[in-house]
């Protein structure tokens, strides 16, 4: 009988002791003598390596010199219970074939410590280092559990196109989606572009957001959430950025400010305690080699360990506080008086840039922090205005490390408020009549917000590039792979 094939993650889990089995995967390395060779084997359903112990008389020497770190072996054996390898179990194999090898001159991936800028440039073979290995397998973790809270609280994933014509954020950055010939394109009399003939009849962009649509699911749905991808064609080369990233944007019908707040908090809170119940060997994993990174740095510079930082965030609620406040805040902090910001905060109206959001949460209130009440000028068109006539009902979560992690608001529902505003910052209301109906018809007070995806990933794997929080990063002057 064929003996079936089972994971490393099963083996070193298996009762099954004194059986035979069957296992395939990658070597991570190899090491003995001329009696016994040791295999470490991994095949990336976990951060843990089987080791495959080999009897030199038992299996040619031809083929054990074949086994080298990357080739893909196959290995049938009997499983029994380790002795010496750190691990519960270990593999006594009968038979070791190599299909593929990996030839140690050219193979860029050696067992030492390689560099993560290095690993960057060979992105199609990184995932076959731990590090990456357990990145990739958190990313799956926080995808699925995304899916999992909403579905369990009622909500419906709606699927927002990636083609749009309109500009959710109204920033502008966007990347045009055509077919025309970029050499000889049809020109109108004026001299610009007639994208009537167009594919589309019509200029169009890879999305930013699919908030706009989501909001009109929302409008008869409930409770929706986005999740996909969304393009930005910003020029920011920072740690934070990405060109082409992931988002999800849930939005909630009669939700005020106020819920829309709860509901972020309770969500992070979700995603943080589910990696720490479902991630722990991974999350064990980074944040060693976080802490070895960090060995030489004196004990006050040093970051919190990872999963107490996980763990502090649950213990904490989120301080919420006006974009008012945090001015006064921030003004008036030692920092902006010794003139340490790059960007001096020079009073209300101001744009808050990274370094003060990381002081606000880091330095001054030390826990995440809920900012509210932004003014309008530096805020989006749809977002609902306050009585004050200055400021919004936005709502920007900071998360240490991070600093904006998640970015939503409550919505304006008044239809005059709205076209009046849109029309104040020159968006198009005709071509935006159909976002407008829900304003027309049936308007009720409703909220949402954006997560960006990589952001958490980077929270919760303690990484410090977000280029190294999914597989294939796309950012200005690079797309790779
Ligand atoms: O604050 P943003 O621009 O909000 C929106 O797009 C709204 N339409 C969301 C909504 O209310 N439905 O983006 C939301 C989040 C940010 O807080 C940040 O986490 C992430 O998206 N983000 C980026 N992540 C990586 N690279 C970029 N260039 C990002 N820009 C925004
Ligand atoms: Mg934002």
């Amino acid at each position: 009988m064929k003996t079936s094939r089972m994971s490393v993650k099963e083996l070193l889990q298996s009762e099954d002791c004194g059986k035979e089995v069957e296992v395939k995967g990658w070597v991570r390395t190899k090491r003995g003598n001329k009696q016994v060779n040791f295999i470490a084997l991994n095949d990336g359903s976990t951060i843990n390596n089987i080791q495959v112990v080999v009897d030199m008389e038992k299996v040619a020497e031809e083929v054990m010199k074949k086994v080298t770190t990357g080739a893909a072996v196959h290995v049938e054996g009997l499983l029994v219970e380790s002795t010496g390898s750190g691990q519960a179990r270990e593999i006594q194999a009968k038979e070791v074939i190599v299909t593929g090898e990996a030839d140690p001159e050219k193979y860029p991936i050696q067992p030492k410590k390689h560099s993560l800028e290095f690993l960057r440039e060979v992105a199609h073979l990184r995932f076959r280092t731990n590090i990456f290995g357990a990145v990739f397998r958190i990313r799956h973790a926080m995808a699925f559990a995304i899916h999992q809270y909403f579905n369990d609280h009622g909500f419906y994933y709606l699927h927002t196109p990636l083609i749009t014509a309109s500009d959710c954020e109204g920033a502008g950055e966007m990347f045009r989606v055509t077919t025309l010939d970029p050499k000889n394109p049809p020109l109108l009399e004026d001299g610009s572009v007639d994208f009537r003939q167009d594919f589309f009849g019509k200029s169009t962009n890879l999305t930013v957001s699919g908030q706009l649509e989501g909001e009109l699911g929302a409008m008869s749905l409930g409770k929706i959430y986005t999740f996909g991808p969304t393009f930005r064609a910003e020029n920011s080369n920072t740690t934070r950025h990405l060109s082409e990233f992931w988002m999800i944007e849930p939005e909630v019908a009669f939700n005020d400010l106020e819920d829309n707040m709860d509901l972020a908090e309770d969500f992070l809170k979700y995603l943080i305690r589910y990696a720490l119940e479902h991630c722990m060997d991974d999350l064990l994993f980074l944040s060693k080699r976080l802490q070895e990174e960090e060995k030489d740095k004196k004990a006050e510079e040093r970051s919190m360990e990872l999963i107490e930082k996980l763990q502090f965030v649950l213990n904490h609620d989120f301080e919420r506080v006006t974009y008012t406040e945090a001015i006064d805040i921030l003004k008036n902090s030692k920092q902006n008086k010794n003139g340490k910001f790059q960007y001096p905060v020079t009073g209300w109206g101001v744009d808050l840039q990274s370094e003060h959001e990381r002081y606000l949460v880091e330095k001054h209130f030390k826990k995440p922090v809920i900012l509210t009440g932004y003014p309008k000028e530096i805020k989006a068109f749809y977002m609902k205005q306050n009585p004050d006539g200055k400021t919004v009902a936005a709502m920007d979560v900071l998360f240490p490390q991070i600093g904006e992690i998640i970015g939503g608001s409550q919505r304006e529902e008044d239809y005059n408020k709205l076209v009046t505003r849109m029309q104040e910052v020159g968006i198009p209301v005709s071509a935006m009549s159909w976002y407008l109906d829900t304003r027309r018809f049936g308007s009720a007070e409703h909220s949402g917000f954006g997560l960006g995806f990589e952001r958490l990933l980077l929270f919760v794997t303690g990484m410090g590039n977000i280029r190294d929080v999914i597989p294939f990063p796309r950012t200005p002057k690079n797309a790779e792979f």
